[in-house]
């Protein structure tokens, strides 16, 4: 078969290296940033993913920005964002343009399976509407749209494109059989076949909306917890041993990347227009909204405490990516720190190895050199080694506010400097 990837990202390059590599299949790419497709066409991977940028060396199949290297396909794999707008409500251009791109190469017997997070209803409402007005094909019958939702967690070192378990939904049980072979072919975990379009989409959603209201909770114990004066993370470690029916959570500064903090606005959105209001859904959100204007609260009582105002006061702010080594902004709340910190005045060095364009500092001991206080946005494994008591005393820290909880709390309250950490 010929199969067609739509948007080469964290999503979709992997899942064209996999599919390239494991079968025997013909591998096309289109992605419409010509920049994008000119690395990639190079074997230079766009993304911060290990595994990819390995696969990608090896892997033989072609890449376009011209939606023609698409013609013949048998399957249309569209793996392209799926954002919010900045009022929360849910950006479907993306996907609605990834659907126009395949239009003209939908023929009988195609199938269109989108891989983006979606919320129930979005293949029947949208995706199916869009083809079937344009191509006298009929869904089900002459064509088939599936869905079998990403789950890649860039960075993780054991669960990848080839071994996480997936679900898969159609217009058509057998369709849903025929697909889910395909994805056996290159996929070692579990493909579950679902009983249709709308049970797959919800399942993608609650996985993200599960973590986002867990993480809503301990965020929230966070702040109720610093007034009563106990520590969240020991008490965390605590239930912990509990060997069931207890899942720890972790709180922080923020909740980032192109999932968490934006599906569950997906469902929000569309059980709105049905009539049902998701409280919790949202008030969780509030919540993780709040975390970055939290963890700048804990910095101004720290600086009261000394009786320094933030404004000029030099503040190393430290990462910018949402996630522990991984180059990625997307909604990232250290991006929101910083921005808090700009409005109120404070002079503020910003570092982020993975990011030295963004970056004000060349290095760790730059941004430290000058600062009276540590932000740590970021939990990346060189700040996690390098912020030691000893090395904070050396720059003269006098304030670590740990938005990760990742630092020796302990090691640096010893060591005389003031620590906050979230809940902590
Ligand atoms: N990043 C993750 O960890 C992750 C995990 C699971 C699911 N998802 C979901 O997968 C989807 C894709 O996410 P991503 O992280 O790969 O996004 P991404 O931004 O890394 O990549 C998307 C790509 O699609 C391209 N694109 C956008 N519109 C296009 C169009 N009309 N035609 C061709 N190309 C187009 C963009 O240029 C970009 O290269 C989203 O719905 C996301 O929620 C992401």
């Amino acid at each position: 078969m010929k199969i067609a990837i739509i948007g080469l990202g964290y999503v979709g390059l992997p899942l064209a290296c996999a599919i390239d590599l494991k079968t025997s299949h013909e591998v096309v790419g289109y992605d419409y940033q010509s920049k994008k497709i000119d690395k990639i066409r190079n074997r230079q991977c766009p993304i911060d993913d290990f595994q990819c940028s390995e696969d990608l060396k090896v892997s033989r199949f072609i890449v376009s920005d011209q939606t023609e290297i698409m013609t013949d396909s048998d399957i249309f794999i569209i793996c392209v964002p799926t954002p919010v707008l900045n009022d929360y409500t849910p950006d479907l251009t993306p996907l609605k343009s990834g659907v126009e791109a395949i239009l003209p190469y939908i023929k009988r017997g195609s199938y269109v399976m989108v891989e983006s997070t979606i919320n129930p209803g979005v293949c029947d409402e949208i995706v199916i509407p869009m083809i079937e007005d344009n191509i006298d094909l009929k869904a089900g019958i002459d064509f088939d749209v599936a869905h079998c939702p990403e789950r890649i967690n860039p960075g993780d070192p054991y669960w990848n494109v080839y071994n996480i378990p997936r679900n898969i939904g159609s217009t058509r049980p057998e369709a849903t059989t025929f697909l889910a072979d395909f994805y056996r072919s290159f996929i070692s975990g579990e493909i579950n076949e679902m009983p249709n379009l709308k049970t797959v989409e919800a399942t993608k959603i609650i996985e993200n909306t599960f973590r986002d209201i867990n993480i809503a909770f301990v965020n929230e114990l966070a702040k109720s917890f610093d007034v009563l004066n106990i520590d969240l993370m020991a008490v965390i470690k605590g239930a912990s041993n509990k060997p069931f029916a207890f899942l720890p959570h972790f709180p922080g500064c923020g909740v980032g990347g192109h999932c968490i903090p934006v599906d569950p606005y997906y469902l929000i959105e569309r059980a709105k227009q049905s009539g049902f209001d998701h409280k919790l859904l949202k008030m969780a959100r509030e919540i993780n909204n709040s975390m970055p204007e939290y963890t700048i609260e804990k910095l101004t009582d720290a600086l009261n405490i000394v009786e320094r105002p933030i404004k000029n006061t030099p503040i190393a702010l430290l990462g910018l990516s949402y996630k522990a080594n991984v180059g990625d902004l997307r909604e990232s709340p250290a991006i929101i720190l910083k921005n808090i910190l700009h409005e109120k005045q404070a002079a503020t060095f910003v570092y982020d190895p993975y990011f030295p364009e963004y970056s004000n500092v060349d290095s760790l001991e730059m941004a430290l050199e000058n600062s009276y206080a540590v932000v740590l946005a970021t939990d990346h494994n060189l700040f996690k080694e390098k912020l030691t008591p000893e090395f904070l005393l050396k720059y003269n820290i006098r304030i670590v506010i740990d938005g990760k909880n990742c630092l020796d709390k302990e090691n640096i309250i010893k060591a005389g400097i003031l620590y906050k950490g979230i809940g902590t």
